[in-house]
């Protein structure tokens, strides 16, 4: 395993560690520096099988939960670009902040449609302007249009932004900021201050998410897509 696997496992572990001093720095660790889109719809119907990809490092209720790493939380580890799954089968499926980290994301498109059960639905959402992060690796950025171009021949129905230009603004600072810092013990020390300094402005996207230019500097971007047909008789109310 590469070293970066490695520190990526840590990561995920500290995320979940019920450790004194875990539990401690997580207490004071600043909010973070977004707040979501209200206008970003989440009720669409969930099915008795749902897959989330990309869930290393949470317990994610009502889905199998598929990732790269075999961690706690986790219910399947294999690569999203050859989903272990029959066709057919998933009413929902979640796509959070992975796409950035596939090789390719056409596959991991396909391999979603693939799954999904027909009427399900899929959301997809991924960087647009963001700090690279590698997850193990980082790829690339995205717009609506780019997710839609990839949407197979699901139906389009909603798109936005989740995140908007505030959180963009203070997310480049935080990174600005531990550019210039030598030393991690230093990092870590201007996240937290400089963490509670900026959160308060997060509040700003509420305004500007209703503005038309939003976008033109998001955070995160998503799409909503609908696999055509009826869904499965064992999925009727
Ligand atoms: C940025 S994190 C997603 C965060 C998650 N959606 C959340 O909100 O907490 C990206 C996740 O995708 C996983 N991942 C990256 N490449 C993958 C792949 N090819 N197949 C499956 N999971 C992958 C990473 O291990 C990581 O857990």
């Amino acid at each position: 395993m590469e070293s970066k696997d490695k520190s990526l496992e840590a990561l995920y572990r500290r995320r979940v560690s019920r450790s004194w001093s875990h539990r401690l720095r997580r207490l004071i660790q600043p909010p973070v520096p977004f707040v979501m889109n209200p206008a970003e719809p989440r009720n669409f119907p969930l099915g008795r099988w749902n897959l989330y990809i990309g869930g290393a490092g949470r317990m994610v209720e009502g889905y199998v939960n598929l990732d790269l790493y075999a961690l706690p939380g986790v219910d399947v580890a294999a690569d999203a670009e050859q989903l272990p799954f029959p066709s057919n089968i998933f009413l929902r499926v979640e796509c959070d902040a992975v796409l950035e980290h596939v090789r390719d994301p056409v596959k991991v498109m396909d391999e979603i449609y693939r799954v999904l059960a027909p009427g399900g639905y899929a959301h997809i959402v991924a960087p647009f302007c963001h700090p690279f992060h590698e997850y193990p690796r980082d790829y690339r950025r995205f717009t609506p249009d780019g997710i839609k171009e990839l949407a197979n021949r699901m139906e389009v129905v909603a798109e936005g932004w989740r995140t908007g230009p505030t959180a963009t603004v203070l997310v480049m600072v935080l990174e600005y900021v531990k550019l210039l810092l030598p030393f991690r013990a230093w990092r870590v020390m201007a996240h937290g201050v400089v963490g509670w300094l900026l959160f308060p402005f997060r509040y700003l996207d509420l305004l500007l998410f209703r503005t038309k230019a939003a976008g033109r500097i998001g955070n995160h971007c998503y799409v909503w897509l609908r696999k055509s047909g009826a869904p499965p008789e064992s999925e009727a109310e």
